[in-house]
């Protein structure tokens, strides 16, 4: 009963599904946590509420440990975050996270996808090239960080077949 109390509440496998208005708070609660310029709650209703926005929630028992959100114009979309726990980063969650998205959007009739990513972003980049991703560009000096640095950023395609 314990064991299976404790696997209900936060463990069994990962599961990837469409993300809802109740999860707003805790998507920018992970966003903010990693990114310098975390999306408020608000931001995340909306986004939550737009036809042309597609997010996803990764969820371990009853905790949402991730999400991914992109952005649809035509068959063309992108993806505008992707983020992990930091206490789950660095055991492959993301991969399953991302694919899964994918997946969707190619069922939304999307043929090509495009994100851009910080060129230092080592596990971002291996994320993206592992699942497919080409480097298309760079934009020199693209994110200014609070402390006045500017990092490159590489923008990155797939196309869905
Ligand atoms: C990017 C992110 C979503 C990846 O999620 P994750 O579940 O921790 O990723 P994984 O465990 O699958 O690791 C991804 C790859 O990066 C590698 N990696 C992890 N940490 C690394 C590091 N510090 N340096 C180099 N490679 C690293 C992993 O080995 C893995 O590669 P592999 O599949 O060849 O073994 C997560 O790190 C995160 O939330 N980062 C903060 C938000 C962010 O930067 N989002 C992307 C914005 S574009």
């Amino acid at each position: 009963m314990i064991g299976w109390l404790s696997r209900w509440w936060g463990g069994g496998p990962p599961a990837v599904e469409a993300a809802s208005l109740r999860d707003a708070a805790r998507l920018a609660q992970l966003h903010g946590a990693s990114f310098h310029r975390g999306w408020g709650e608000g931001e995340f209703e909306a986004m939550l509420t737009e036809r042309n926005t597609l997010v996803h929630r990764l969820r371990q028992g009853r905790k949402v440990i991730g999400f991914a959100v992109s952005r649809m114009a035509a068959d063309e979309a992108e993806i505008l975050s992707i983020a992990i726990d930091s206490n789950q980063r660095g055991r492959g969650l993301s991969r399953d996270l991302l694919l899964t998205h994918l997946g969707h959007l190619a069922g939304r009739g999307v043929r090509t996808i495009f994100l851009e990513v910080e060129e230092n972003n080592q596990p971002a980049r291996r994320l993206y090239e592992k699942a497919g991703f080409g480097v298309i560009g760079r934009r020199e000096r693209y994110y200014k960080q609070p402390g006045g640095e500017h990092l490159n950023a590489l923008l990155m395609r797939r196309d869905l077949s």
